[in-house]
């Protein structure tokens, strides 16, 4: 695993390393807070933003500071991916001078591209097919507030980005995945067939049918960073995809309900859900840390495992 930037970069062992790592380390923040001051001291993340965000920069930036290293957010007037500069040379002149690039762009081609240049690790933030980091705390919380075995999740909503991944990662660890969609609104094929590879994965128009005998009901926002255009539209085609407490009857009396956030009370999910399943949903938010931190310290902590090289005139 050299970069992140998508949850076919993982191994079934890979994503299982990065869910009990994310567990570990949380108890350890609690435990025994300075033991982590030191795995990244002197290592610098440039953190890229084509969109707005507030858990994804806000997490990668404390852990690397609970880590001893040191974030730089650089927000998209700053940069002009793209537009003031192109994607490879913003790649060779972060590579060059930082040890990772953690993105959040508009098209997954944009990840690709700066990892093909960077020549150091890059994470994928979030694009329009993929939040990778987002699906890793997801099922870090399931794992917590139940256990990974012999459990199913129901998705509700729009096929985006967060149901790619984390359709990804269920069926990569073996957790069930149910997946209720508008018609048009589907996960994209391509993922949909990778992911039934690896798992038991369903399409349904019907959220009943989805969230029955689930372990953890599911949704994200209707309409996606970048598609604000189609708003008014999908607000007519999405409301019986809502999760309320009606829909909730027909899954296991305790299922969770996760949400990535930020939330829309009253369309996605109504205001009494919401509320009622806060303890899950904030902590799936603060879980956002630990897993960000597993991830950049697979990726970022040489230090015990590879033999330092020797300083030479070009170091
Ligand atoms: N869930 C998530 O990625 O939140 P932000 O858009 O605030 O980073
Ligand atoms: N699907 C949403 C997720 C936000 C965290 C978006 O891409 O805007």
């Amino acid at each position: 695993m050299n970069h992140f930037l998508s949850i076919q970069d993982l191994t079934r062992d890979d994503a299982l390393f990065l869910i009990a790592e994310a567990k570990r380390l949380k108890r350890e923040r609690v435990e025994h807070p300075s033991a982590q001051f030191e795995i990244l001291r002197g290592q610098t993340l440039a953190m890229v933003f084509e969109k707005p965000s507030l858990r994804t920069r806000v997490s990668f930036e404390a852990a690397m500071a609970h880590c001893g290293g040191h974030a730089i957010y650089l927000a998209p007037s700053d940069i002009g991916l793209g537009k003031r500069e192109a994607v490879a040379d913003v790649a060779r002149v972060l590579g060059g001078m930082c040890d990772a690039i953690m993105a959040r762009v508009f098209a997954h081609k944009t990840v690709v591209e700066l990892a093909q240049w960077a020549g150091k690790p890059v994470i994928n933030g979030l694009c329009d097919m993929e939040h990778p980091c987002q699906a890793i705390a997801d099922l870090q919380t399931l794992a917590e507030f139940r256990s990974l075995e012999n459990r199913k999740i129901a998705y509700i909503g729009d096929g985006n980005n967060v149901c790619h991944s984390l359709m990804l990662l269920c069926a990569k660890v073996g957790v069930e995945f149910s997946c209720a969609t508008p018609e048009g609104y589907e996960p994209v094929p391509y993922f949909v067939q990778k992911a039934q590879e690896e798992g038991k994965v369903s399409l349904t128009h019907d959220p009943r049918e989805a969230v029955e005998g689930a372990d953890c009901v599911y949704t994200d926002v209707w309409t996606s960073m970048g598609q604000e255009e189609e708003s008014a539209r999908r607000l007519e085609i999405f409301p019986p995809f809502q999760i309320n407490e009606e829909l909730l009857s027909a899954a296991k009396p305790d299922a969770l309900v996760l949400h990535c956030l930020p939330a829309h009370r009253g369309e996605e999910i109504s205001a009494e859900t919401f509320e009622l399943h806060s303890p899950e949903i904030f902590a799936q938010a603060q879980n956002r840390l630990h897993a960000q931190k597993a991830v950049l310290l697979r990726l970022m902590n040489h230090r015990g495992r590879v033999t330092p090289r020797p300083l030479t005139s070009d170091a």
